[in-house]
């Protein structure tokens, strides 16, 4: 394909209504100040726009071309990137130009079909937005005062409105004649507790009560002055292992993102001991199966460390979610950051539901637990605490 017919081609489909979204990036010129652009569809008065967002280092840019001015502004980009991916309905295609502009084309088939939504706005950007200052947000060191988000900070302000998105959605399945009791485990320096905080209480006026627990006590006696500075009453940080936190009967909401390891699991058991109708984490550094896999027929793929790293870590998480499923719980993996931001991208997401689970999914599990050779402290604790029951 020449370079012309690439333009020809991007803008045709861009403009037909399969078109979901697109980003062109990897400029020609170091100096370049728009480090990418991403595309979507949108219907202004009635027809059919492109939005091409120019994302600079601290700003973004939005600029909506008429369908009909779409190929003119697909060419001058292309003169300046060299790289495209664009997701369509049934398709996602990834194009990569050389420095003469010669041109690889790759295709993937989408087997599920997804719906365009054309209209502006569709979703807000994010929850909480890249140019109002929070107190909160400041104080932590992610926005400058003025609310600009700090360079090296975006990834986090990035990964907290994700999370957020995630708590919005739950919020159907969370009491509203009480107070809501909600904890936060392994919060660190607690971005993730203050941003639940500010949008559950502050934004949404909602009545609730929330933890952050960690090991760290210098980290935990700052995040408790800056709850004592913004006046955030029912926001208390406690120092201590989750292992030995038992202080709890009901809680509603477990949050965890990035507890290393186990500490995942032990956030996992207690919520599921608990009762708590919604949980939402995202794990990290998975090493528990590695040490423990071993199996011959998969010592194709186990021979190459790397692999054998990744696939311990998908099937930890696969792992916890077929159990928080045998245990009752609507468990779902999903993506939460793109892998182009982190390569920690799963999210486990839990609803308490009233389900019972059948024999034949307990024999599932069993069979690639046993096949992988592997020993989950997740299983260990919700049989010890009697909420598994696995010889059916
Ligand atoms: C990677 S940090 C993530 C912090 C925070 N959630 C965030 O996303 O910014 C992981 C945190 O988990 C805490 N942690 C690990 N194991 C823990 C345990 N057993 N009990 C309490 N906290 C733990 C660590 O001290 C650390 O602050």
């Amino acid at each position: 394909m020449q370079f012309e017919e690439l333009v020809d081609e991007l803008a045709r489909r861009m403009t037909d209504s399969s078109f979901i979204s697109g980003t062109i990036s990897q400029s020609r010129t170091k100096s370049d100040e728009v480090k990418r652009v991403k595309v979507k569809p949108i219907e202004l008065k009635g027809h059919l726009h492109l939005q091409f967002e120019y994302q600079f280092e601290r700003i973004l840019q939005h600029e909506n071309v008429p369908a009909s001015e779409v190929h003119g502004k697909l060419s001058e980009l292309l003169e300046r990137y060299k790289q495209v991916h664009a997701e369509f309905a049934d398709e996602k295609i990834h194009v990569q130009l050389s420095k003469k502009f010669k041109v690889m084309w790759k295709s993937d088939q989408i087997h599920s079909k997804k719906v365009v939504d054309l209209s502006h706005n569709r979703k807000k950007q994010y929850l909480l937005d890249d140019t109002t200052p929070y107190p909160f947000l400041i104080r932590l060191g992610v926005q400058s005062p003025d609310g600009k988000v700090k360079k090296q900070k975006y990834d986090k302000f990035r990964q907290i409105n994700r999370f957020i998105e995630f708590i919005d959605d739950s919020l159907t399945h969370l009491p509203k004649d009480r107070t809501i009791r909600i904890l936060d485990f392994g919060s660190g320096k607690s971005y993730l507790t203050f941003a639940l905080y500010h949008y559950l209480r502050i934004e949404k006026g909602l009545d609730i009560n929330v933890t952050g627990l960690d090991l760290k006590k210098e980290v935990i006696e700052e995040c408790r002055q800056i709850a004592q500075d913004l006046n955030y009453d029912n926001l208390e940080f406690l120092v201590g292992d989750i292992n030995d936190y038992n202080e709890e009967t009901a809680v509603d909401m477990v949050v965890t993102l990035h507890a290393c390891d186990v500490a995942t699991d032990m956030a996992l058991a207690r919520a599921v001991r608990w009762g708590a109708r919604v949980i939402l984490s995202v794990p990290c550094c998975q090493h528990e199966l590695f040490g423990q896999i071993q199996s011959p027929e998969l010592q194709v793929l186990l021979k190459h460390g790397l692999i054998k790293e990744r696939f311990s870590a998908l099937a930890t998480d696969s792992i916890r979610a077929e159990l928080l499923s045998l245990v009752g719980y609507e468990s779902q993996l999903l993506e939460f950051i793109d892998m182009e931001h982190t390569p920690k991208n799963i999210l486990i997401r839990a609803y308490r539901t009233e389900k019972r689970h059948s024999t034949e999914t307990i024999q599932q599990y069993k069979a690639f637990r046993d096949m992988l050779g592997a020993k989950p402290f997740l299983e260990k604790e919700l049989l010890q605490s009697n909420h598994l029951f696995l010889s059916e």
